[in-house]
């Protein structure tokens, strides 16, 4: 990822945001993910009455390119609230790491990133390999 794409990234996810239905946490959190074949899906948490029903920013955005037929992935950005870093939970960690175990996962509080891979964010982790019977 060099600076200009994680740029483009950390703007769609800033961008995503605007659309968070957080009125229960009022916690807004867009997240942008991009396809090895150069494509942005963004995705924003959806609230509902029955909080547990809520969905994760970074899941939707997975999800919206899963359901499209996209199988790889580079880089998620994450933005939360301006002025702090928002990492993704770890319902979200395992969801991204089933799918796109080398993913390169950007925080940004708005002005700064920081860059982490998901395998440090998500260490030992659980995987298909496990559901082997053999
Ligand atoms: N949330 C996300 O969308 N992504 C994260 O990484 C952390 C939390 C949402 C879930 C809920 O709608 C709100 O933020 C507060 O937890």
């Amino acid at each position: 990822m060099d600076e200009k794409e994680t740029g483009r990234l950390v703007e769609a996810a800033l961008k995503a945001r605007r659309f968070a239905k957080a009125k229960y946490s009022n916690f807004h959190v867009g997240t942008a993910i991009l396809t090895t074949d150069n494509q942005i899906f963004s995705g924003c948490n959806v609230e509902s009455s029955s909080y547990s029903l809520s969905i994760c920013a970074e899941r939707i955005a997975l999800t919206k390119a899963l359901s499209e037929g996209k199988t790889d992935f580079k880089a998620i950005a994450i933005a939360g609230r301006d002025g702090v870093f928002c990492p993704p939970c770890g319902a979200c960690r395992q969801m991204l790491y089933d799918y796109a175990p080398d993913l390169i996962v950007i925080l940004s509080d708005g002005r700064r990133t920081r860059v982490y891979s998901l395998k440090e964010l998500l260490p030992h982790a659980f995987d298909d390999s496990q559901l082997s019977t053999k």
